[in-house]
C-alpha cells in the first residue's frame, strides 16, 4: 500500500473545515495568549464565591448559540429602536453577565479589540463545567460578535413544556442527534428551575396529555411545596445542584425530573436507553456532553464581523 501524503493532508483539511470552520484551538496564541487564562481565573474566582453561577454561564452559552448562532447576541442590551433577547422572559434563567463583563474588561486591558464576547461566553461555559466537577475540554476560538438581537428570536429556545418528540425535532433542526440532545439536557445537572416553568405539571393531567404523567408522588409533594412560595420559587434539578455529575439522570429514573422536558426523556422509549446509560455510566455522559458542547459551540458561528468593545452594545 502506498502512503499518499496529499490524501492525508486533504483529509485533515476537510476534517478541520468541517469541525472548526475558521476557528482554531490556538486562535489567540499570538494576538492574546493570556485570553484563556484570564477567562478561567475570572470564572473560578466568581464561582468560588457563588457556585450557583456555573449553571447560569452554561445556560448563557446555550441560549446564545441557539439564537442567531454563538455570537454573543444574548449579551446585547435593548436600545430605543430594538428590544433585545435579554428582555424576553427567557432571560430569567440567565445569570453571570457580570462574570462575562469582568473577563472582557481584563482581556481588553491586555489586548484591546481582539477577543470576541462570543468566545468569552463559550470559554466561560467550558470553565464553569470543569469548575463544577465536569469534563475538561478545549474549544476552538475565533467567533465574531453578532449585531442582531431580537426578543422574538427567543421563540427558538426549547420551552420547558416540550415533550421528547418536540425536543428531538427542535434539536434536530440544529443538527443534533437524539443522543446529543439527551447529553446536552444533562446541563441540568447544575442549577434550578422556577415554579413557573413546571407548575403545569402540578395540575391534574387531562387524558389528552400524552407526556408521561407518572411523577413520583413524594416528588410531586416537593414540587408543590416549592410552588407554594410563588412562581419564582426555585427547585433544584437534582440532589447535587452545584456539582456536575450524572445525578440528573438518576433523578429521571426515580420519576423526579423537574420539568416536562426533563422527565419526558425517561418516558420516551427513544431516549430512555440513553438516560439509563448515562445514569449508569458517568464517564460516558461526560464524553458525550463534552462533544455535544463542542458542536453546539460551532452553531452558525460568524467568522467575519466585529469584536465588540463592550459586550452590551455593537461597535
Ligand atoms: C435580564 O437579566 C439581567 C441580569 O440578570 C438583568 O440585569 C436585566 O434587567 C434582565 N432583563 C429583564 C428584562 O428582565
Ligand atoms: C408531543 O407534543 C406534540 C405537540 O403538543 C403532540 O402532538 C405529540 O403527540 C406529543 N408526543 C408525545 C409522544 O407525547
Amino acid at each position: 500500500m502506498r502512503f499518499d501524503i496529499t490524501k492525508v493532508v486533504s483529509l485533515v483539511i476537510v476534517v478541520m473545515l468541517r469541525y472548526c470552520k475558521g476557528l482554531s484551538m490556538n486562535y489567540y496564541m499570538m494576538s492574546c495568549p493570556m485570553a484563556d487564562f484570564i477567562v478561567k481565573n475570572t470564572v473560578n474566582s466568581a464561582l468560588r464565591s457563588d457556585p450557583t453561577l456555573a449553571a447560569g454561564l452554561i445556560r448563557m452559552h446555550f441560549h446564545d448559540c441557539f439564537i442567531e448562532g454563538c455570537d454573543a447576541s444574548v449579551l446585547l442590551d435593548s436600545t430605543d429602536t430594538n428590544t433585545a433577547e435579554k428582555d424576553s422572559p427567557a432571560n430569567l434563567s440567565l445569570r453571570g453577565y457580570k462574570v462575562i463583563d469582568d473577563a472582557k474588561q481584563q482581556v481588553e486591558n491586555q489586548c484591546p479589540g481582539v477577543v470576541s464576547c462570543a468566545d468569552i461566553v463559550a470559554m466561560a461555559a467550558r470553565d464553569a463545567v470543569f469548575f463544577a466537577g465536569g469534563p475538561v475540554y478545549d474549544i476552538p476560538k475565533g467567533r465574531k460578535d453578532g449585531t442582531r438581537s431580537k426578543i422574538e428570536d427567543t421563540r427558538n429556545l426549547p420551552p420547558p413544556t416540550f415533550n421528547s418528540t418536540e425536543l428531538i425535532k427542535m434539536f434536530g433542526q440544529k443538527g443534533f442527534t437524539v443522543q446529543e440532545m439527551v447529553a446536552l439536557s444533562g446541563g441540568h445537572t447544575l442549577g434550578v428551575a422556577r415554579c413557573s416553568a413546571f407548575k403545569n405539571r402540578l395540575k391534574n393531567f387531562d387524558s389528552k396529555n400524552d407526556v408521561d404523567p407518572s411523577i413520583d408522588t413524594q416528588f410531586m409533594k416537593t414540587l408543590s411545596k416549592t410552588c407554594s412560595a410563588g412562581d419564582d420559587a426555585e427547585q433544584a434539578f437534582d440532589l447535587t445542584r452545584n456539582m456536575f455529575d450524572n445525578a440528573y439522570y438518576n433523578a429521571l429514573q426515580r420519576q423526579s425530573g423537574v420539568l416536562t422536558s426533563d422527565q419526558t426523556l425517561m418516558a420516551d422509549p427513544k431516549t430512555r436507553p440513553i438516560v439509563n446509560g448515562y445514569a449508569m455510566n458517568q464517564a460516558m455522559f461526560f464524553f458525550d456532553f463534552q462533544r455535544a458542547m463542542l458542536k453546539m459551540g460551532l452553531l452558525d458561528v460568524k467568522e467575519t464581523g466585529q469584536v465588540r468593545q463592550n459586550c452590551h452594545k455593537i461597535n
